[in-house]
C-alpha cells in the first residue's frame, strides 16, 4: 500500500502549493476544462484554487496511490473493508438485473432483485390500500425507526423527494433516543393507520431497539386487540441483517426485508433501507434513483481522470485538505427540498474518512477527512456566510443548484438561483481594496468592506432534482469520498471510533440505577453523575 507523502507528486503538489495563483487570476481566462458534464448534473471546478497543471499532478497521485485499481477491487467485491473483511457492493444495490454480479459463487445479483421485488410488492401494497392494519384500516402513516445510516438516507430521500411522494401517506422518522423524537410522531398517528418500520442492520442499536419497544407499546395499548401477535404482524415490519434479533422482537418473518454485510450503514439507502422511499415514491420512481446512481457508478468506472466526475472531486477534496490546509467543507444546497442532505453527508463523509490510521494501522502523517456541515441556501447567507466570506477559516464550498424547481413560482426561483450563482462569485473572487475605492466606499470602511476571495467552490447544477439526478448525486458524493479515502490509504468502510462511547454509556447508566461511582469514571464523569442524580431527584 502506497503512502501518498511518499509519492514524487506528493513533493510537488507541496511545492504547487506554496505558490498558487488566486481565483480571481485564474479565472481571467475562460476554465472550461474544469466544468464536466456527468450523468443527472453538470460539475463546475473552476472556481477550486489550483492550475489545470495542478489537476494534472493531482491525476497522477491517483495513479500512483492505484486509486482506479482500489475502486475496481470495491466493484468486484473483494473484502476491501479490511478490518471487518468484509466486500463493500452498495454499488450491486443499483445494478440491473440483466447484468449481474456474481462474487465467490454467489449471484449477488439476484439476492438484490429478489429483496427488490418483495420491497415493490409490500410498497405497493400499502400504497394502493390493499394492506390494511389489524382493524382492517389502510395505512396513512409511516414511521421509519433507524439511526444513523438506518435514518439519515431515508429521511433525506424522503424531503428531497416530496415531489414525487404519494400525498395521502405521511412520514416520520425517528432517530433520537430521547423520548421526545417519538413521543410527538406518536401523537400525530393514528394507531389503526400507522405502520413502523424497524430499520437496524444489526438490530442492537439502543435508540433504535428503544424506540421500537416504545412504538410497540403504544399500538399494543392503542389498539387494545385480544392477540398482540396481530398488531405487530399488521403495524411492524423490520429492515436488517440480523433475523435472529428480529424475531426475538416478535416480527414475523414474511414482514422481514434483509439485506448484507457488505452494505454499509451510510451506504445502505438504496437497499431495504430505503424502504419508505419506496413507499412514498412509488417502486418505478425508486428504479430510477437506482438507475440515477448507476449511471454515476458507469461514469466513475469508464470516464478518463480528467472527465471523471469523483475523481476530480476526491483528489480537490485532497488538494484543498492537504496542500491549501482547508479543514473544513460547508455544503450549500439552493433548494429547500435537500434541507437534510448535508446531514447526510456529515455521516457519509466523516464517518468514512475521519480516520487516523492506515490500512496497515500506522498512523497518517497527513490529514485525512474534512469536517462537512452546511445548510440550504439562501437561508445562510443570512446566517453563518459571514465567517465564509471574511472568517480567518478558509470553508471549501459545494453550492448545489437545481435548474427547475417544482413549483410554478419561475421567478422567486430565478432569484434562488441567482443567490447560489452570486455567492459561488463572490466567495471565490471576492471585492478588492482598490474595486471599493473606485466604488467610492468611505475610506474608512474599506478594510472591513474587502473581500479577500480565494474560497475554493464547486458548483453542481442538477437540471431539476427528481429520482434520477439525486441518485446520481448520491452516487458522486460516495465515490469521491471512496476515491479521498483510496488516496490516504485508510479504510473508508469501518466506524470503530462510535464504539466506546456506546460501551461507557452503558456502565453510566448502570451507576444512575446502582448509585456505584466505580474508579472506572473519570473524576469529571464522577461529578457529573451526581450533579445528575441530585438534580433527577430533587436533593
Ligand atoms: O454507531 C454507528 C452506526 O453503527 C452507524 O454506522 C450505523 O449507520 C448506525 O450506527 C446504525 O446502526 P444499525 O443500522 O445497526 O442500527
Amino acid at each position: 500500500m502506497t503512502n501518498p507523502t511518499e509519492t514524487a507528486q506528493w513533493a510537488e503538489l507541496t511545492s504547487a502549493s506554496t505558490n498558487v495563483p488566486s481565483i480571481r487570476s485564474l479565472l481571467e481566462a475562460p476554465r472550461s476544462e474544469l466544468r464536466v458534464t456527468g450523468p443527472g448534473l453538470v460539475a463546475d471546478f473552476s472556481r477550486q484554487r489550483l492550475t489545470v497543471s495542478t489537476r494534472d499532478l493531482l491525476l497522477e497521485l491517483v495513479a500512483s496511490t492505484h486509486v482506479c485499481h482500489q475502486r475496481d477491487a470495491m466493484f468486484a467485491g473483494e473484502a476491501i473493508n479490511s478490518t471487518e473483511n468484509r466486500s463493500v457492493l452498495h454499488t450491486a444495490l443499483r445494478r440491473p438485473v440483466a447484468d449481474p454480479l456474481v462474487v465467490n459463487g454467489t449471484n449477488v445479483s439476484a439476492d438484490v432483485h429478489q429483496v427488490l421485488g418483495r420491497l415493490s410488492s409490500f410498497s405497493t401494497s400499502i400504497r394502493n390500500g390493499e394492506w390494511t392494519g389489524v382493524t382492517g384500516k389502510s395505512i396513512n402513516r409511516v414511521i421509519n425507526i433507524g439511526i444513523g445510516g438506518s435514518d439519515l438516507g431515508p429521511a433525506m430521500a424522503y424531503t428531497a423527494l416530496k415531489n414525487y411522494a404519494d400525498p395521502n401517506i405521511s412520514f416520520a422518522f425517528v432517530s433520537n433516543v430521547d423520548p421526545e423524537d417519538m413521543v410527538s410522531a406518536l401523537a400525530t398517528s393514528d394507531p389503526e393507520r400507522t405502520l413502523f418500520i424497524i430499520v437496524s442492520k444489526t438490530f442492537t442499536t439502543t435508540e433504535t431497539m428503544m424506540n421500537a419497544r416504545l412504538a410497540r407499546q403504544w399500538a399494543l395499548d392503542s389498539l387494545n386487540v385480544q392477540d398482540p401477535r396481530e398488531v405487530v404482524e399488521r403495524h411492524f415490519v423490520a429492515v436488517s441483517t440480523n433475523a435472529a434479533e428480529v424475531d426475538a422482537f416478535g416480527i414475523a418473518s414474511q414482514n422481514v426485508f434483509g439485506f448484507w454485510d457488505w452494505v454499509g450503514g451510510r451506504y445502505s439507502m438504496e437497499s431495504a433501507v430505503g424502504l419508505s422511499t419506496m413507499i412514498a415514491i412509488g417502486p418505478e420512481a425508486f428504479h430510477e434513483l437506482l438507475a440515477g446512481s448507476f449511471a454515476m457508478d458507469q461514469h466513475f468506472l469508464t470516464e478518463p481522470p480528467a472527465t471523471n466526475i469523483p475523481i476530480l472531486m476526491g483528489a480537490m477534496s485532497v488538494w484543498n485538505r492537504d496542500f491549501l490546509g482547508i479543514s473544513t467543507t460547508a455544503v450549500l444546497p439552493y433548494a429547500q427540498v435537500l434541507a437534510r442532505f448535508p446531514a447526510y453527508l456529515q455521516q457519509l463523509t466523516m464517518e468514512s474518512n475521519g480516520k487516523r490510521v492506515r490500512k496497515d494501522g500506522s498512523l497518517v502523517n497527513y490529514n485525512t477527512g474534512a469536517i462537512y456541515w452546511g445548510e440550504p441556501g439562501t437561508n445562510g447567507q443570512h446566517s453563518f456566510y459571514q465567517l465564509l466570506h471574511q472568517g480567518t477559516e478558509i470553508v471549501a464550498c459545494d453550492i448545489i443548484v437545481v435548474s427547475r424547481g417544482h413549483t410554478n413560482q419561475t421567478e422567486q426561483h430565478e432569484t434562488l438561483v441567482a443567490n447560489a450563482l452570486a455567492q459561488a462569485s463572490v466567495l471565490s473572487v471576492g471585492v478588492t481594496r482598490e474595486e471599493l475605492a473606485k466604488s467610492s466606499t468611505p475610506v474608512e470602511l474599506i478594510s472591513h468592506k474587502e473581500m479577500p476571495g480565494d474560497r475554493p467552490v464547486t458548483v453542481l447544477m442538477l437540471e431539476t432534482l427528481n429520482p434520477f439526478s439525486l441518485g446520481a448525486l448520491i452516487a458522486l458524493y460516495e465515490h469521491s469520498v471512496f476515491v479521498q479515502g483510496a488516496i490516504w490509504g485508510i479504510n473508508s468502510f469501518d466506524q470503530w471510533g462510535v464504539e466506546l462511547g456506546k460501551k461507557v454509556a452503558v456502565g453510566i447508566q448502570s451507576a444512575f440505577e446502582d448509585r456505584n461511582l466505580t474508579a472506572d469514571f473519570d473524576s469529571s464523569t464522577r461529578e457529573s453523575i451526581k450533579e445528575y442524580l441530585q438534580q433527577r431527584d430533587g436533593d
